[in-house]
Order: C-alpha cells, then sequence, then structure tokens
C-alpha cells in the first residue's frame, strides 16, 4: 500500500510546480487580461495540487498507524454503566464476583481487593464475613514465635493462587497471568476489551505460530495469548439461578473488574449531578447578583465640562 501512495506522491509534487512554470512561461507573451486568467488557473491548479497531496499524506499516515497492529479493536457494548448519570449493575458485580472466584481465581491475584470492600456493593456484611472465612490466611507470629494460618477475616485481602511470580510463570507456560484489581483500567478498551477477551478465542488463521501452551485470540496484541479460553457455557452455577452462558459470565466478570478498578464510580458520578444541579443553581444567582451590583455602574454617564474661558 505504501509504495504506489509514495510512488503518487512524487509525480503529484512534481506536476503542479510543472504546470506552474509551463504557465508562467506562457503568461509574458499574452496580453494582460489572458495573463489574469491563466494566473488564475495556475493558483488553483496549484491549489488544487497541494490539497490532495495533504489528503494522500493523510491517508498514508493513517494506514501506516493502523495497518501495523494487526489485532481487532474491542466494539463498545451498552453497558449499565456507560451512561453519564448510570449507576453500576450490582447483581451483576455479585455474580462477576462468584465467576471470578470460581474461574479466574485459580490463576490471577487481585491483591488490592480485601473481603471489606465486598461490604454494601455485592453482599452483606455478614455475607462477606462468610465468603472472607472460607479462605485460610496465614497469620503470625504467634507466641512461640511461629507463623499459624486463621479463617479469613473481613480486613484481609483476595488470596493470591501463587506464592510469588517465578511460580506463577512456572505453571503457565512461561506467562505470568497480571494482576486483575486494575486490569480494566490498564488496558485500552477496559471492560470492553476484557469482554471481548474472554469471548474472542477461534483458530489461529494460517500462518500465525503458535508456541506450546498458547492460544489465539484476535483481540490480544499479537494474536497468541498464553492464557486457554476459560468461559463456557454452564462451567458453573450462578447462585441467583441467572442462565450460566459463557457471555453472561463474561458480562459479569467483567463489570465486576471494573467495579473493582474503579469503585468510586457510582458516588462519582452522583457527586456529578449533585454539583451540576448546584453550580447552575448558584449560577443563576450570581448573574442576577452582579447585574444587581454592577447596574450603577453600568448605567452611568461620564460627562467632561471644560473650565469655560480660562486656561491653566
Ligand atoms: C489457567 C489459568 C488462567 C485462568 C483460569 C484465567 N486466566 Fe487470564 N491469564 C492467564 C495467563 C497465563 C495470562 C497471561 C497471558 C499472556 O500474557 O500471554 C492471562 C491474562 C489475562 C488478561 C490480560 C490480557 C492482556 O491484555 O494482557 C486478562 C484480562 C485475563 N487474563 C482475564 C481473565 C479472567 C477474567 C479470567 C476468569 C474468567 C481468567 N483470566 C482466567 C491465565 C489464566
Amino acid at each position: 500500500m505504501v509504495v504506489p501512495i509514495s510512488l503518487l506522491k512524487s509525480t503529484l509534487t512534481q506536476k503542479p510546480a510543472d504546470m506552474l512554470r509551463r504557465c508562467l512561461l506562457s503568461t509574458t507573451s499574452n496580453n494582460n487580461g489572458n495573463k489574469f486568467k491563466k494566473a488564475l488557473t495556475c493558483a488553483l491548479l496549484t491549489g488544487t495540487g497541494a490539497g490532495s497531496l495533504l489528503l494522500l499524506t493523510a491517508l498514508e499516515n493513517s494506514f501506516r498507524t493502523n495497518a501495523s497492529d494487526l489485532e481487532l479493536h474491542p466494539t463498545h457494548l451498552p453497558w449499565n454503566h456507560s451512561g453519564t448519570f448510570q449507576a453500576f449493575d450490582h447483581a451483576s458485580i455479585r455474580r462477576g464476583y462468584e465467576v471470578y472466584k470460581q474461574v479466574c481465581s485459580a490463576c490471577h491475584s487481585m491483591r488490592f481487593l480485601a473481603y471489606r470492600n465486598l461490604v454494601g456493593v455485592s453482599h452483606t456484611e455478614v455475607q462477606a464475613k462468610m465468603e472472607a472465612e472460607q479462605v485460610q490466611v496465614t497469620d503470625g507470629p504467634n507466641e512461640e514465635g511461629k507463623m499459624f494460618q486463621r479463617p479469613g477475616k473481613l480486613s484481609d485481602r483476595f488470596p493470591s493462587p501463587y506464592a510469588n511470580d517465578e511460580a506463577a510463570r512456572f505453571a503457565n507456560n512461561g506467562a505470568i497471568p497480571p494482576d486483575l484489581s486494575y486490569i480494566t483500567a490498564a488496558r485500552h478498551g477496559g471492560e470492553d476489551y476484557v469482554f471481548a477477551l474472554l469471548t474472542g478465542y477461534c483458530n489461529a488463521p494460517a500462518g500465525i505460530p503458535l508456541r506450546e501452551g498458547q492460544h489465539f485470540n484476535p483481540y490480544f496484541p499479537g494474536g497468541a495469548i498464553g492464557m486457554g479460553q476459560t468461559l463456557f457455557n454452564e462451567v458453573i452455577e450462578y447462585s441467583d439461578g441467572t442462565p450460566a452462558t459463557a457471555s453472561q459470565f463474561a458480562k459479569d466478570v467483567s463489570t465486576f473488574l471494573r467495579w473493582a478498578a474503579e469503585p468510586e464510580h457510582d458516588i462519582r458520578k452522583q457527586m456529578a449531578l449533585k454539583a451540576t444541579m448546584m453550580f447552575s443553581l448558584l449560577a443563576m444567582i450570581s448573574y442576577y447578583y452582579k447585574r444587581h451590583k454592577w447596574t450603577v455602574l453600568k448605567s452611568r454617564k461620564l460627562e467632561f465640562r471644560p473650565r469655560s474661558g480660562k486656561s491653566d
């Protein structure tokens, strides 16, 4: 694509210049009326030439930047929380937590999230405590100086599946599963990308080599990803009886991950609504007050009266 356009570009740069030269040469031998017409034609031709040159350069640049990335860009989906004044779907966050806990947490940590963060968002305090108690946490040292295991508390963070990055890498063919706490903030496309990634697995097209343990996903930069497809219909069951389809899992876990990365989301939008209302009221009052205060200055008349007859 680049070659023919560059060729075109070079012929185009020469053409208007040539034409201009020829026009100017001929104008010298003609009368004035014709001169003007020809000069105008020259100017128009040069202008059109320069215009199409700019257009082609822009086109070529757009090809160059976009043709280089071979991944698909996720479509923007109509999330419950997409609108300016829309809050998260909290039932979806709760289901998303179930998906994370039963599927993703086998490989991915979320070490910036504690069980207390769930309280009032997706779980009641009692439910969140029960969730925390299901995991064993290393605590200590006790009075004998030894570390010990105890059931989790609300203040504990989500447990990590691997002891360290090396163990994670070893278990996943050399690819470290990233921490998911802020993943929707850390990837272009956010929750749209996560959804597209989880539902976008397909067979690798010819010419894309995959190494041992790699899978093909057109949404992942480069296409070869170290994570296999994890979401299939009915791979888990929802506690609220929602139909357990792969796309439903992907939608819920993406909503959950968006909430994890941006827990202040609902309050932020609520504050924006309040602030818009408050500030428009204040704006109206201050406009009225400004008119009131300035009316004396705006309507006054300054008059200059020189002293009659005398000068200083
Ligand atoms: C069997 C282990 C495993 C499971 C289960 C798993 N993942 Fe992964 N995941 C990985 C690995 C390994 C990578 C790193 C892939 C790479 O860099 O090639 C990864 C990468 C990712 C990425 C980052 C992709 C990027 O752009 O870098 C996201 C997002 C992700 N996983 C989400 C999930 C979600 C959500 C779930 C649960 C539905 C899940 N994963 C379940 C192993 C897993």
